[in-house]
């Protein structure tokens, strides 16, 4: 097997020597790409006495053979390690300075990238932004381990250890090869790195009955919702979600996943019964649907006639509907994660966060995903924003991007929670 190992410029550069070997030794055709950055840490004398071929960084080297992409293309399998957050960004914008950048944009292959950086530079958002993406687009990403770092602190941002690195890529070898095509099962499917999680996601927006005809409704399609659940199947969750008014083709997405169980549920009050229900059995509860806060109080048998109003006036007597978040989060099971989403209309970033702060110390939630919303946002949109908030209130991450990209940082940021990751 024709494999590439890139190497960006990180002090974990020497645990890469250790992945190369493993690739050699079980006798692979395996060329190094290190970035100028990372040379400065392990020399080409290294990585050509390792992987014994000829090391290059600059796309100008061997141009007679089109080395610029011949390299990804040729590739069977692409591991970056170590990764750095500046890297990510680059493979992220596509950017193609390098002939490491070069080869991944003309590459095929199953890319597996093993990130390591400080814990801050990982935690930032634009770092979280990046992983979210490049994970939509199918890039397997292993770890970081959380442990001691270079210059004596201590988070999640080390690498991985050479032989997880490795035991990642052949599982991305082999979920490649079962779906004939990378790209459309991105992580492997029940070998990703939710399996074993038993989840629920409720999504779409609750109707509340005024008549035989008529509801209370709200904008919400369900999409949001539907991405977080089919995110966590294709990373190997068990997933039910509870469906309340959800968009035809958006419901149909959500069944075609294999993994995911549907349960359908009209109004708040048969939606909270529902989440109730599942999440006896559930390790994380998502509450994405958009809950009706009330309900009416008289709903009439038949349908509601102008002829037999008193004047052009009617008046609806609405009540409170439960708070099915709030209750989920003050009877979770011992070592269940529960989290929730808060619509919120303001339009300074401040206020927004200030909101969200006050909605998950209410709430009781682990994690609030702070979501802006408004006439032309948030609803019926293909792409998000949201602030991810922890227990406490403390902002823990930003996630930008389409529905997928929002989906998968959310994941992230539960496992992290969780301590998985
Ligand atoms: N939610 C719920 N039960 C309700 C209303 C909302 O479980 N009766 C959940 C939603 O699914 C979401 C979270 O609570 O995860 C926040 O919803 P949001 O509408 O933003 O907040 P509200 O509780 O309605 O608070 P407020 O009206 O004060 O913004």
């Amino acid at each position: 097997m024709f494999v590439v190992v890139g190497v960006t410029g990180g002090i974990a550069a020497y645990k890469a020597v250790a992945v190369v070997r493993a690739f050699v030794q079980e006798g692979h055709d395996v060329h190094v790409i290190p970035t100028p950055d990372a040379l400065r840490f392990v020399g080409t004398a290294t990585w050509e006495a390792i992987s014994r071929n000829p090391v290059t960084t600059s796309v100008h080297d061997d141009v007679a053979r089109v080395r610029h992409v011949s390299l990804g293309q040729s590739a069977d399998l692409v591991v970056i390690a170590p990764a750095t957050a500046n890297s990510l960004a680059k493979m992220t914008a596509g950017l193609a300075d390098d002939l490491l950048g070069t080869t991944l944009l003309a590459t095929t292959a199953p890319v597996v990238v093993a990130p390591a950086m400080h814990t801050e530079m990982w935690r930032h958002p634009a770092t979280q932004h990046n992983i979210g993406v490049l994970r939509g687009r199918g890039v397997h990403i292993v770890g970081p381990d959380d442990g001691p770092l270079t210059g004596g602190d201590s988070g999640p941002g080390r690498m991985s250890e050479p032989d997880v690195i490795v035991a990642a890529a052949r599982d991305a070898l082999a979920g490649a090869a079962s779906a004939g095509d990378v790209r459309t099962d991105p992580v492997g499917g029940a070998e990703g790195d939710l399996r074993g999680l038993r989840v629920v996601v409720s999504a779409g927006g609750t109707r509340e009955p005024i008549d035989p005809v008529r509801f209370l409704g709200n904008r919400s399609s369900g999409r949001q919702g539907v991405a977080i659940a089919c995110a966590a199947a294709d990373r190997g969750a068990e997933v039910i979600l509870v469906a309340a008014h959800l968009d035809a083709e958006i419901l149909a997405a959500a069944s075609a996943s294999p993994r995911v169980r549907i349960v359908r549920a009209g109004t708040a009050a048969e939606l909270g019964l529902a989440v109730r229900d599942a999440a006896t059995e559930a390790d994380v509860v998502i509450m994405a649907a958009a809950v009706a806060d009330y309900r009416v109080a008289e709903v009439s048998d038949r349908k509601l006639a102008k002829e037999q109003a008193d004047g052009p006036e009617i008046s609806l007597r609405l009540v409170q509907t439960e708070d099915i978040l709030a209750q989920l989060a003050a009877g979770r099971a011992p070592g269940q994660t529960i989290v929730g989403f808060a619509a919120e209309t303001p339009a300074d970033g401040e206020t927004l966060l200030e909101r969200g702060r006050r909605k998950a110390l209410r709430k009781g939630t682990d994690l609030l995903a702070v979501n802006r919303v408004g006439w032309t946002e948030g609803f019926e949109a293909e792409v998000n924003a949201v602030l991810l908030l922890d227990g406490r209130g403390e902002l823990l991450a930003e996630a930008r991007g389409d529905k997928r990209a929002v989906a998968d940082a959310l994941w992230d940021g539960i496992l992290t929670l969780r301590g998985e990751r």
